[in-house]
């Protein structure tokens, strides 16, 4: 993939109290690129979603998006200008429906009368048509999942972060959540980014992964060269000896 990157995150920190969670972390994602960001628990991949998507404030560096600084932006703004992102815990929608959740996101980027449009879409896409009226509170894992990535992708972003989508989802869902994946960057000319722990997805969707370690990038590359880098082998193995 080529041309200026959608996002540019430059030297950026994060701290709580002591702890550094991100360290100078510099990266770029391209347009139309998969990116896979991994790392053991705790590394601080999450945070790094936080301060990108303007949950947290940055305590120093820069994220430019679309060539824009956008630090300092409050969530809903960066949502605006293209940017969504899914939650890892999902619990905020417990008390709506499948449908409505999906509106809240249609809302974020849509005028009042693209908004009905948008949610039928998103529902067809997302293959959700049955469970449409279905609180949240009543879905099992995998349908839950399914609807926040359809919640963020209702937003139309041009860059959607995915925190850990894939987790608990056996083999033949997470399948069928990677292809729709492939096809909202296909179709739809999103960019994406992705969370993961499931290594099987990971290394079937993403074309180049970043690695968090304590806060700090310790490697780049393609799903090969990373399966093989001795830093990012001591780093999950050190991690689990340590637990
Ligand atoms: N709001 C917070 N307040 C204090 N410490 C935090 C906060 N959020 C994260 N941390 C700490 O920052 C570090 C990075 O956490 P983060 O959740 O970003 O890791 P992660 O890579 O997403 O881990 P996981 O794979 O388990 O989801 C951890 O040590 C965590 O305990
Ligand atoms: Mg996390």
């Amino acid at each position: 993939m080529s041309g200026e990157p959608i996002l540019q995150v430059s030297e950026l920190c994060k701290s709580f109290g002591n702890l550094a969670a991100l360290n100078r972390v510099s990266f770029h994602i391209a347009p139309g690129e998969i990116l896979g960001l991994i790392g053991p628990n705790g590394a601080g991949k999450t945070t790094l979603f936080n301060t990108i998507s303007g949950l947290y404030h940055p305590d120093g560096g820069q994220v430019a998006f679309k060539g824009q600084s956008i630090g300092g932006l409050s969530p809903h703004a960066i949502c605006k200008l293209g940017m969504s992102r899914t939650f890892q815990v999902t619990q905020a929608f417990e008390h709506l429906s499948v449908a409505e959740a999906i509106r809240i996101g249609a809302y974020n980027r849509h005028g009042e009368r693209g908004v009905e449009a948008k949610v039928r879409e998103t529902v067809a896409f997302f293959g959700l048509e049955k469970i449409q009226d279905w609180k949240c509170s009543d879905l099992g894992l995998a349908p839950l999942k399914r609807v926040e990535v359809a919640r963020a992708a209702a937003t139309d972003p041009e860059l959607l972060l995915l925190d850990e989508a894939g987790a608990g989802l056996n083999a033949s869902e997470l399948a069928e959540l990677m292809e729709m994946l492939k096809t909202l960057r296909r179709k739809r000319d999103m960019t994406l980014c992705v969370v993961e722990h499931v290594m099987p997805m990971v290394m079937g969707l993403c074309e180049r992964i970043i690695v968090l370690d304590y806060g700090e990038l310790i490697a780049e590359g393609t799903p090969e060269m990373i399966s093989k880098n001795e830093k990012v082998i001591e780093a999950y193995l050190g991690r689990r000896s340590k637990r």
